[in-house]
Parts: C-alpha cells; sequence; structure tokens
C-alpha cells in the first residue's frame, strides 16, 4: 500500500515521494514486540529501557534494516547510532531527522518510534523516487531519551550537544529502584559502547538541519482536527530530587506525637508543588511528582527516607524558577513543623528552544503543496530536539494522537496520519538537502 496524501497533481514532487504505510506500521509493530513486558488488555503496551536485552536486540534489528538499505552506520562512545544516506556532496553539513526508541515502564508503541522508523522510511521514500540528496540525510537514533533509567532525559542528545558534562554522565546512575549501583559507564560499556564520552559532542557546523517527526502527546491536533503540527518552541523542562529525613520505627508502637515521618513530610511537599505550579494562572506550567521511593517500605514501618523526583516545565523558565522558590519557602516551613531533614538537588534546568523560521517555513510550503493543513504550536513535552537546537537549526513534526494520549499501552496514532507525517518529512528533509 503506497500512500498518497492531499491532492497530487498539484506538484511534481508530490507524485514522487510515496510511503510504504504498510511496511512502516508492520515495522512499528515489529518494534513494538521488543519489550520487557507482556500485551495490556489497554493496548500495545511497552517497556523498553535503555541498554536492557529489548533495547539491545530492537537496535540490531534497526540497523539489519538499514543495512540493507545501504546506508553507513556509525554508532558513538554512548550509543546514539547514525544512518547516513550519502549526497552527492558529502563535505557538507548533512540533514538530519531521529528520536528515540527506549520507552518508559508501560508506555505505548508511538512515543520516539514514530520518528526513527518514520525517518528510515522518510529516506527509503526519497530513494524510490529516484532523488539523490546533494547534502546527505542522516537518521539518528539518540541514547536514553526518556529519564527511566539515570534521572536525566535526552542523555544522548545533551553529550551531542555539549550540554552535559561527560564525567557527570558517565557517573549517572539509576533512578529506578534495584538499579542504583549501576552507574552509565558501567551499563554501556556492558552494551558494548566505550570510548570518552567527550568524543560523543558535535561540532555546531556538524548538521545543517535537523527535524524530527513526532507524535504530538497532547490534545490539540484531534480536537481541532488538524492532521500536522508544525513546532516552533520547545518548553523548557526541569528536574530536581528531595530527599526527605525523618525517623523511622514500629508501625504500632511509635507514638504519633513522637513522629517525624518522612512520608507525610514528602506528602505535604507533593502538595505544595501542585498548589505552585497551579498559582501562576497559566497552562504552560506543569509539575508533576513521578515518583516516591519509601524507605524501608514495609507496611509496619514508619518511614523514615523518602525520595521524590520532581519534573516542572514552563516554556518561560523564569516563571518556573519562581514556582520552585515558593516551593522553596514551604520546604523550610514542612522542615521545620515536622523536625525532618529535606534537602533538593538539581537534576537539570533547561532553556528552551526556538525552531528555526526558515524550516518551518519549508515544512509550512511541503504541506501547503501536498494540501495538509497545518497548525503551528508548542512543544509541551521535551524531545531530544531541545538539545539538537544547541548546535543545529530545528523544527518538529507533530501528528494527532487519539486523545493525546502519551507514556500509556492506549497511545495511538492512525496510519494515515503517520504516513503524511513522515511523507512531510521525507519532502521537507529532500528541500533541505537540496540547499
Ligand atoms: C519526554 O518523554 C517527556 O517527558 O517530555
Ligand atoms: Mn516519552
Ligand atoms: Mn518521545
Amino acid at each position: 500500500m503506497q500512500t498518497q496524501t492531499g491532492n497530487p497533481s498539484i506538484h511534481k514532487e508530490s507524485r514522487e515521494v510515496a510511503i510504504d504505510a504498510m511496511r512502516l506500521i508492520g515495522e512499528l509493530h515489529t518494534l513494538a514486540a521488543f519489550t520487557s513486558i507482556e500485551p495490556s488488555p489497554e493496548g500495545t503496551a511497552v517497556t523498553r529501557v535503555v541498554f536492557t536485552p529489548d533495547d539491545l536486540r530492537a537496535r540490531a534489528w534497526l540497523k539489519r534494516l538499514a543495512e540493507s538499505e545501504g546506508l553507513l552506520i556509525r554508532e558513538d562512545a554512548v550509543g546514539n547510532t547514525f544512518f547516513r544516506w550519502v549526497g552527492t556532496e558529502p563535505d557538507l553539513p548533512a540533514v538530519a531527522t531521529g528520536s528515540h526508541i527506549d520507552a518508559i515502564p508501560h508506555a505505548g508503541m508511538y512515543d520516539g518510534t514514530v520518528g526513527v522508523l518514520g525517518g528510515l522510511e522518510a529516506i527509503r521514500a526519497l530513494k524510490r523516487s529516484g532523488a539523490r540528496p546533494r547534502r546527505s540525510i542522516e537518521l539518528v537514533l539518540l541514547t536514553s531519551e526518556e529519564p527511566t533509567r539515570f534521572g536525566i532525559g535526552c542523555v544522548g542528545s545533551r553529550l551531542i550537544s555539549g550540554t552535559l558534562d561527560p564525567e557527570r554522565a558517565d557517573a549517572l546512575h539509576g533512578a529506578q529502584r534495584g538499579s542504583e549501583e549501576e552507574t552509565l559507564a558501567q551499563v554501556r560499556t556492558a552494551a558494548g559502547f566505550t570510548g570518552p564520552l567527550s568524543s560523543v559532542r558535535l561540532p555546531p557546523d556538524y548538521y545543517h538541519a535537523w527535524v524530527e517527526l513526532h507524535i504530538e502527546q497532547g490534545p490539540l491536533l484531534e480536537r481541532e482536527g488538524i492532521p500536522l503540527g508544525i513546532v516552533t518552541a520547545i518548553a523548557a523542562p526541569a528536574g530536581y530530587r528531595y530527599i526527605i529525613e525523618g525517623i523511622g520505627g514500629h508501625a504500632g508502637a511509635l507514638l504519633m506525637p513522637d513522629r517525624r515521618d518522612a512520608l507525610c513530610a514528602a506528602s505535604e511537599l507533593i502538595l505544595s508543588i501542585e498548589k505552585h505550579a497551579l498559582a501562576t494562572g497559566v497552562i504552560d506550567t506543569v509539575a508533576t511528582v513521578g515518583t516516591c521511593d519509601v524507605y524501608p517500605g514495609a507496611v509496619n514501618s514508619v518511614p523514615s527516607r523518602v525520595t521524590l523526583q520532581v519534573d516542572i516545565r514552563d516554556i518561560n523558565p523564569i516563571r518556573r524558577e519562581g514556582v520552585m522558590q515558593a516551593v522553596r519557602r514551604d520546604v523550610e516551613a514542612i522542615g521545620k513543623r515536622r523536625e525532618v531533614r529535606i534537602s533538593e538537588s538539581l537534576v537539570n534546568a533547561d532553556e528552551p528552544a526556538i525552531c528555526l523560521p526558515h524550516i518551518v517555513e519549508v515544512i509550512d510550503e511541503v504541506c501547503r503543496s501536498y494540501g495538509i493543513t497545518a497548525k503551528h504550536m508548542v512543544s509541551r513535552a521535551y524531545h531530544d530536539s531541545l538539545f539538537m537546537a544547541r548546535i543545529a537549526p530545528i523544527a518538529m513534526i507533530f501528528i494527532p494522537c487519539r486523545g493525546g494520549v502519551s507514556h500509556r499501552p492506549d497511545e495511538y496514532a492512525a496510519p494515515a496520519n503517520i504516513a503524511s507525517g513522515t511523507r512531510v518529512l521525507a519532502s521537507a528533509l529532500g528541500k533541505l538537502a537540496s540547499e
């Protein structure tokens, strides 16, 4: 099934770039099978944490696909994998696309994967069209976009862009319970990715342009009946870790007035974060406490230590910091009143990314030529593009996902939207590669 969207008679290019939607959707399902969990009644549940056997098997499968297309493959020290279709002027900075294939626990099958397999299909479609790009076109699989394993997202693209200190990166260790002892250095070495992380960084003129295809992960496109979004900016995420230390004891014998319960204090802190995020009155401020590790974690033991991970985002980093300052005032009060020790550590505080108007315009032009309505929008989720923006001009293409649902097994994107997003990606890459 070769899918053409829009009116193919308008522009010559729209006759040429055809997406093999059946193959692409089939590959998305094959990739979804590299998962450490059983199928869920809610949908195609995927857990594929970076450098687990499933992630490594998925990478090997993807490399075989790319090899059969004759793409040149390079892997760096953190496992970022580059698949290059060499252009007629190979010394010019390449045009790149890519995303991630790691998936958080109990995720769906489209987050990241659409950008990787869509990127591969975009290259195949351009090849089938008979085109040979002037600039090389490169698909990049970025390592550990999800913070599941190392507590910080976009490890691969942070290292590429020089945003994460290589030594600090190698010392990162598990945010997941039970993986505390494994550092990135140990895990990547065991996975076969060796060499200094300083070698991962790419120079600012390495790419002429970067375009990432991704599901929207929000409800706007579907709600407005628009098949495609063009991202103009990516909101700025920050991450903090709080450790709350109280005094533990016997759940029956330790009297209530004598308690210094770390989890009760943590509960107040969680509510304070929610309250201050809401208090900005702006829909762009979002804050989440997504993990809560309770020590010793026994039903008949008063919690003595709690670790919380906080994810807070805003398109305006100054407002984001304002929320954190209000939270810190509460932290002091909670600590004093409950006689517990609360310490905060910064995981990351990133700046927003602005997409290059020229690339947005190229994508707009492609959409117009295909008769596809496109909406300009802000990405509230973060993506590797946030960091690729530090070394390259970027933009992103969003496709709708059902109900705006993501990071859940019932995440779903319609094949027709995946196909038309991929087609727009292919043509945009083709145009940018001819510049
Ligand atoms: C990416 O997965 C994000 O959390 O925005
Ligand atoms: Mn995700
Ligand atoms: Mn993603």
